[in-house]
């Protein structure tokens, strides 16, 4: 959604929590950027990084820079001019001290820099910072509105650990903000691949009627990751694969995939219409209904790519018998009228063969084949249509062609799309467009609580149910794989398969 013709945002102060974290220097510094690179800041704006560790404003100008250059993010010229908005106040985030003197800091930059008094404040910390964070930011009065000037909160994920847990934090973020305050953000929102999937669906007319349980046989949506947990270890000890990234991630192109047209697409409109797919997902009922409808897996030590990767199990801070998984796959029924009856099968994963995240709808086949005399060289298979979110970014339809030549073969063609034949291939990885949005007060692509919520009523019983259970074959998959055999099964009980071409033109695969 971003791009040089938006209009600049008004005058701000983004307030970072987490300013010496990873996901600071990774994504957020260089998405504001990029941001300043298509002259999208305001002129009149500051970044404030407060953090723990000790650091005046060059230091923390220093680190962030140089954590921005080593990623080869950012060009000179443009850290240059970024560089002399950043400011530093360190602090414990539990010291009231911390939140006078982040008060002062923002009066002073109102004052000198003409913010106008409007604060963003990203939490880029640990979860179990979020509401304790949001709590003593309303004690020092910082969350308070006065007039035209504005205060928003960005909530990073993981957004509670269970249905319980974020429903509490919901309840304590409400004590201290108004809704419209409340950015829940997931990055997913903010690719524009993921957009386009609105787009696609929503500005065309082709597809819309074909686009339901009379035509589509299944849907399988993969977010797959070749790195392995890289470090994160006590993170992930404590989330997970489906916590992570499916219950998340994956859910939300589960909901652009199914939803009805919005009425609208700002303020409610688009959300109204993302929660109830996911209301529409009965939770399991039972521990059985969850072994039969899912699988989960963890990796064991190997190769991804002449990569070494370490077990799971080896890497620090996780422990030896761990049994959180790096896999997680579900077998879910959106139950409505536009989708009963179909299975959508979701999976992500750590250390697998591919870094591919791609949602593969496929249709039923026609009722009768007239074209049965033999098959080209390229199996035919059923209709197709598959959306690459990333790396590759493309939308391609597979459909029958006949074979050239004497007979009435056919086989698998396809036609494309693909995102690079805009000059300007969108490279943003979500966090820009985002960041934007909030500066701008439009919420339309973070999350509503009831949103979280439902998501987490249905993860939350897989949760439980895996937890009665000590996965015994952990680790159960190589890196560099497709994911343990269990996720094959899940589609196999059903008398299907996963799509795993990872070519964009039609080739035989050895598994068709
Ligand atoms: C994050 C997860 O939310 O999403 C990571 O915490 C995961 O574990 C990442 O790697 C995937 O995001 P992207 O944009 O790289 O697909």
């Amino acid at each position: 959604m971003t791009s040089p013709n938006e209009p600049t945002a008004g005058p701000c102060v983004i307030v970072i929590f987490g300013a010496s974290g990873d996901l600071t220097k990774r994504l957020l510094v260089p998405a504001l950027c990029h941001l300043q690179s298509f002259k999208l800041l305001p002129k009149s704006f500051a970044v404030v990084g407060v953090a723990r560790t000790k650091a005046d404003d060059a230091a923390l100008r220093d680190q962030l820079g140089k954590a921005a250059r080593e990623l080869g993010k950012i060009e000179d010229a443009v850290w240059k001019d970024f560089e002399q908005n950043i400011f530093s106040c360190s602090g414990n985030y539990d010291d009231p001290e911390t939140f006078k003197r982040l008060g002062d800091l923002l009066a002073r930059l109102e004052k000198e820099r003409g913010t106008a008094g409007n604060v963003l404040f990203y939490l880029a910390t640990p979860a179990e910072a979020f509401a304790p964070l949001v709590e003593a930011l309303g004690k020092a009065g910082l969350l308070r509105e006065e007039g035209e000037q504005w205060r928003r909160v960005i909530i990073e994920k993981p957004f509670g650990r269970d249905l319980a847990s974020a429903q509490e934090l919901n309840q304590r973020l409400r004590a201290a903000l108004r809704e419209e305050q409340i950015y829940r953000i997931d990055h997913y929102l903010g690719k524009e691949t993921v957009q386009n999937l609105l787009v696609f669906r929503f500005g065309n007319a082709l597809f819309e009627p074909a686009w339901n349980r009379n035509y589509i046989d299944n849907v399988q949506i993969t977010l797959s990751e070749t790195l392995g947990v890289e470090g994160r270890g006590k993170f992930y000890e404590t989330a997970g694969a489906l916590r992570d990234v499916l219950e998340n991630h994956v859910f939300v192109l589960l909901a652009l995939i199914c939803m009805e047209p919005p009425n609208i697409l700002q303020g409610n409109g688009l959300r109204n219409e993302m929660v109830k797919v996911l209301e529409g997902i009965h939770p399991f009922e039972n521990p059985d209904a969850v072994f039969a409808n899912s699988a989960r897996g963890q990796y064991g030590g190997g190769k991804v790519e002449d990569k070494k990767v370490v077990a799971y199990r080896a890497e620090k801070n996780v422990a030896p018998d761990s049994p959180v998984e790096t896999y997680a796959a579900l077998r879910l029924e959106v139950d409505n009228w536009r989708w009963a009856g179909v299975p959508f099968y979701l999976r992500t994963g750590k250390a697998l063969a591919q870094r591919s995240t791609r949602i593969v709808v496929e249709f039923k086949t026609t009722p009768l084949m007239l074209f049965a005399c033999g098959e080209g060289p390229v199996p035919p298979g059923p209709n197709r249509l598959i959306f690459d979110i990333q790396p590759q970014q493309s939308i391609t339809v597979h459909f029958r062609g006949k074979t050239p030549g004497a007979g009435m073969h056919t086989q698998r063609v396809a036609m494309d799309f693909d995102y690079c034949q805009f000059d300007d291939n969108p490279r943003a990885n979500g966090y820009e467009t985002l960041l934007y949005d909030a500066m701008m007060g439009d919420n339309t692509l973070f999350h509503r609580a009831d949103l979280v919520e439902a998501a987490w009523k249905i993860a939350t019983p897989v949760l439980e149910a895996w937890a009665t259970r000590t996965p015994k074959d952990f680790p159960n998959y190589a890196p560099g794989s497709q994911g343990p055999a269990s996720a094959d099964e899940l589609l196999a009980r059903d008398g299907r398969r996963w799509w795993t071409q990872s070519e964009k033109n039609p080739t035989p695969s050895s598994s068709e």
